[in-house]
C-alpha cells in the first residue's frame, strides 16, 4: 500500500514539473512579462496624397521599418484623409487610438503657441533656412513642448513654400481685398489674411476642393505639391508664385506607446525615421518643382510670377503680423530665425 501511495505522489510531482516547464516554454521565458514575439502596429494617418513629400516620406518610413522588423512591427499608412482629418488625428493620437502623426505645424494652435513662428509670413526665405532653424537648439527644443499633452515630437518633415491661388491674378495685396481665403487652423494665418484685406476661413484640407468649386471660398494658399495633388489648379485659374510662407510637419508619436516598445525596437524605429526624414527632406523641393511643372502644363491654371516691387508690397502689407505675435513667439526667437 505504502508503495502505491509513493508511486502516485511521485507521478504527481513529475506531472506538475512537466506542466510548469511546458507553460514556461510557451510563454517564451521570462522577460519582464513580455514575450519576445510580441508584435507592434503603428497606425499613421495623414491628409495629403501619396505622391506628396509627406506621402512619399511616410511610405519610405514604413518600408524601412518593416524591412528591419518583418513580422514584428507593421506600419499602416493611411494617406489622403482616408482614415481621418488632421484635427481628429490630434485627438486620436493623444488618446492612443493611433500611434503616429505628421500634421502641419500650423495646426497646433490649441495645444501650443510655440510653433507659430513657422507661420510668420516671409520669415523663412527657403527650406534651407527652415532646416537650419529646426536643427538649432531652439528648433530641437520644440520637439518636446507638448510631450505632456500626449505628443512626443521625433522629427520635422518639410513640404515646401506656399503660393496663393485665386480667381484673378493677385499681383498686389489690394487685389486680394474682400476675397474669402481658406486657411489652416492657425491664428497667425488668420491675421495674415486680414492684413491683406481678405476674409480668412479655417477649413480642413479635404473640404477645400469642393469649397473652391462651389464658390464657398474664393482663394487659398498652399504648396505646389498640394495644389497639384489636391487638384486645386482645376478650380483656381491663377496661382501666384509668392513663396510667402512655409508648410512643414511635426512628426509625433504617442508617448505611452513609444515607452511601451522594447528598447531595441524603439531605437531601430527611430533610426528608420531618421533615415526617412533625411531622404524625404532632401526630395521635398524637387517634388514641389515637379508639381509646379505639372500645374504649368495642365492648361487649367496660369502661373503668375511677381516682380520684386510686387513681392515687396506683399511683404510690407503682412509685416504687422510679426509685431502682432512677437510677444507670444518671443522677439529673440523671431530675430534669430530672421537672421539666418
Ligand atoms: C493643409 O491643410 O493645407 C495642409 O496642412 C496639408 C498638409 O498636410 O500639407
Amino acid at each position: 500500500m505504502q508503495n502505491l501511495i509513493d508511486f502516485w505522489n511521485h507521478a504527481r510531482i513529475v506531472t506538475l514539473v512537466a506542466m510548469t516547464l511546458m507553460l514556461y516554454a510557451c510563454s517564451g521565458g521570462m522577460d519582464g512579462g513580455q514575450t519576445t514575439q510580441d508584435s507592434y502596429l503603428i497606425k499613421f494617418p495623414h491628409v495629403t496624397a501619396p505622391g506628396t513629400p509627406k506621402g512619399q516620406t511616410a511610405q519610405r518610413f514604413k518600408e524601412l521599418v518593416e524591412a528591419r522588423y518583418p513580422d514584428r512591427v507593421s506600419v499602416e499608412v493611411y494617406p489622403s484623409s482616408q482614415l481621418m482629418n488632421d484635427d481628429d488625428s490630434l485627438e486620436a493620437l493623444a488618446f492612443g487610438e493611433i500611434q503616429m502623426i505628421a500634421v502641419s505645424l500650423s495646426k497646433f494652435d490649441r495645444l501650443t503657441q510655440a510653433f507659430q513662428i513657422f507661420d510668420l509670413p516671409f520669415l523663412f526665405s527657403d527650406l534651407n533656412k527652415v532646416e537650419e532653424f529646426q536643427a538649432s537648439p531652439a528648433g530641437q527644443d520644440l520637439l518636446n513642448v507638448i510631450t505632456d499633452k500626449g505628443f512626443l515630437g521625433l522629427a520635422f518633415w518639410h513640404n515646401g513654400m506656399k503660393q496663393f491661388s485665386g480667381p484673378e491674378p493677385l499681383r498686389i495685396p489690394e487685389d486680394a481685398r474682400g476675397l474669402k481665403f481658406r486657411i489652416m487652423e492657425s491664428d497667425v494665418l488668420q491675421a495674415q489674411v486680414q492684413a491683406i484685406g481678405g476674409n480668412p476661413q479655417k477649413m480642413a484640407l479635404g473640404e477645400v476642393y469642393q469649397a473652391l468649386q462651389t464658390g464657398a471660398i474664393d482663394a487659398q494658399e498652399n504648396t505646389w505639391s498640394n495644389i497639384f495633388s489636391s487638384k486645386f489648379f482645376e478650380v483656381q485659374p491663377y496661382v501666384m508664385e509668392t513663396n510667402h510662407g512655409y508648410i512643414g510637419y511635426f512628426v509625433a508619436v504617442n508617448p505611452d506607446f513609444w515607452g511601451s516598445l522594447p528598447e531595441d525596437i524603439r531605437s531601430g524605429v527611430e533610426e528608420a525615421l531618421k533615415e526617412a526624414t533625411a531622404w524625404g527632406n532632401a526630395q521635398s523641393e524637387q517634388i514641389n518643382q515637379e508639381a509646379r511643372q505639372s500645374v504649368a502644363t495642365s492648361g487649367r491654371s496660369e502661373i503668375v510670377t511677381l516682380n520684386s516691387e510686387e513681392l515687396s508690397a506683399w511683404r510690407e502689407s503682412m509685416a504687422p503680423v510679426w509685431q502682432q505675435f512677437e510677444e507670444q513667439i518671443g522677439v529673440e526667437r523671431i530675430e534669430a530665425a530672421a537672421a539666418l
